[in-house]
C-alpha cells in the first residue's frame, strides 16, 4: 500500500510529541504542564447530568440531525445576538463535530486543490496541516507591526488563487485578541477582493469585558464573505465530547452538510445536549471559570514580568502566553526538550505555529492550577543559569 505525500508531508501532531519524555523529568520537578490549551476541570454539574440523563434514554444513541440539534441551534442563535447584538437565523447555523471540523468542512467547501488561504501567523497549527491534507496551499500573513495583521499586509500576500483568510481572535497560541475595527477592515478587504474570511472564535468568551468580540453580524450582507467558527470545548468545558459550530452563509452551509454527512453523519448527540445544558443553564458556572483563568493569566503576567531567566512574555490571553526564550543559537525545539528534561516544564515550541524558528514557546498557563505557576520564576532561572554557567 502506498500512503500519499500529502499526509506523509505534514508533521505529526505537536501535542503528545514529548510524551516518552514523561518518565525521564527529574523527581526533584513534578511534571509542571503548560502544552495543551484543554480545561483543567469538569464541566458544570447542569452539564454532566444532562450528559448523564441523555446516555441513559433509550434514543439518546440515535442518530441526529445533520446539522446539529435544534434546539442546541437555537441556543447558540440566541445567545450570539446577545453577545454580538447582531442578526444571526437559524438556517446560518450547522453544529460540527469540534470547531476543528468545522474548519476543516469549511476550507473543503471554499477550495480547489492548490487553492490559497491565507493564514495570520502564528496560525492554529491544525489549521496549517489541514490545509496540507486537503490540497489546498497556505500562505503566511505575518503582522509588520505588533501581533495583529493589517489589511495591507494581506494585499502583499493576496493573489488570484486566494480563496480566504483565516484570523483567529483571541489567538492561540498567542492570546492577542484583535479588536472590533481591525475585524471590520477585514471584513471590507474580503468584499473587496471576493475571498472568504473565516474567524476562528473558540476563545470568544475569554475576551475580557463585555464589549462584542465584533459588529459583523450587523452588516447586511455579512454572509456573503463572513464565516465564524466556534466551539463548545473551552468555556464549557467539554473537549472530549467534539462539538462546535460554524455560522455564514446557508448556501456555504449546504456544502458543509454534505462533507459532514460523509465523515461524521451527525455530530455527538450526548455532547451537543451537554453543550445546550451549558448554554441555558450554566450561565454562572461559566463566568466564575473564565474568571479563573483570567486570574491565572494575571499571576501569569505578574511572575512573567521580572522576566525569569531572560524568558520574555511577547503577549497573554484566553488560554495562553507566548514567550521568546533568550537562546538565539539553539532551536526552540531543543530547548522546549532541555525545559522537560531539565526543570519539568512540558510546553510547546512556537515552531509548531509558524513556518519559522522566532525562538517563542507557548506556555498554556490555563492547564495549571494557579499557585502552580509560581514554580515558573525557579525553574525558567535555574534554567538560564546552568548555561551560564556552563558556557
Ligand atoms: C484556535 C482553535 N481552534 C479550534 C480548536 C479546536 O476546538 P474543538 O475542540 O472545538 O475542535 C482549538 C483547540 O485548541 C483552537 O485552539
Amino acid at each position: 500500500m502506498r500512503l500519499t505525500q500529502r499526509t506523509l508531508a505534514q508533521p505529526d501532531s505537536p501535542i503528545g510529541a514529548h510524551a516518552h519524555l514523561l518518565d525521564d523529568v527529574p523527581a526533584n520537578k513534578p511534571l509542571l504542564d503548560l502544552s495543551q490549551g484543554a480545561p483543567g476541570f469538569p464541566p458544570a454539574p447542569e452539564v454532566q447530568q444532562r450528559m448523564a440523563d441523555i446516555a441513559a434514554h433509550p434514543d439518546g444513541s440515535r442518530y441526529g440531525p445533520l446539522r446539529g440539534l435544534l434546539s442546541l441551534r437555537t441556543a447558540l442563535v440566541e445567545e450570539l445576538n446577545e453577545v454580538y447584538g447582531g442578526d444571526v437565523a437559524l438556517d446560518d447555523v450547522c453544529i460540527t463535530s469540534g470547531c476543528n471540523q468545522a474548519f476543516a468542512m469549511v476550507v473543503s467547501a471554499l477550495t480547489e486543490p492548490g487553492d490559497e488561504v491565507m493564514l495570520a501567523v502564528p496560525y492554529y497549527f491544525n489549521h496549517d496541516m489541514w490545509l496540507g491534507l486537503d490540497g489546498a496551499v497556505s500562505t503566511y500573513l505575518k503582522p509588520s507591526n505588533g501581533l495583529s495583521p493589517s489589511t495591507d499586509d494581506a494585499a502583499a500576500v493576496l493573489t488570484d488563487r486566494t480563496r480566504a483568510i483565516v484570523l483567529v481572535t483571541p489567538g492561540n497560541p498567542t492570546g492577542h485578541t484583535m479588536s472590533s475595527n481591525e475585524l471590520g477592515a477585514f471584513a471590507d478587504f474580503a468584499r473587496d477582493n471576493d475571498v472568504a474570511l473565516i474567524i476562528d472564535e473558540t476563545y470568544r468568551s475569554f475576551i475580557p469585558g463585555d464589549a462584542a468580540p465584533h459588529e459583523l453580524f450587523h452588516r447586511e450582507a455579512w454572509r456573503e464573505h463572513v464565516v465564524s467558527l466556534h466551539s463548545f470545548s473551552k468555556d464549557l468545558a467539554i473537549p472530549g465530547q467534539r462539538v462546535g459550530a460554524v455560522v455564514g452563509a446557508p448556501a456555504l452551509l449546504n456544502e458543509v452538510a454534505k462533507l459532514i454527512d460523509c465523515v461524521t453523519i451527525c455530530p455527538s448527540r450526548i455532547g451537543q445536549e451537554g453543550a445546550h445544558a451549558g448554554l441555558t443553564e450554566a450561565g454562572e458556572w461559566r463566568q466564575a471559570r473564565i474568571d479563573e483563568i483570567a486570574a491565572k493569566q494575571h499571576r501569569f503576567e505578574q511572575i512573567m514580568a521580572a522576566e525569569p531567566g531572560g524568558f520574555e512574555l511577547l503577549s497573554a490571553g484566553a488560554y495562553y502566553g507566548w514567550v521568546r526564550h533568550p537562546f538565539a543559537d539553539v532551536p526552540t525545539s531543543d530547548i522546549v526538550e532541555q525545559l522537560l528534561l531539565e526543570q519539568g516544564i512540558l510546553m510547546i515550541p512556537g515552531t509548531a505555529f509558524m513556518p519559522a524558528d522566532e525562538q517563542c514557546i507557548r506556555f498554556s498557563f490555563a492547564n495549571a492550577e494557579i499557585d502552580r505557576l509560581d514554580e515558573l520564576t525557579t525553574r525558567l532561572s535555574d534554567f538560564s543559569l546552568s548555561r551560564e554557567l556552563s558556557g
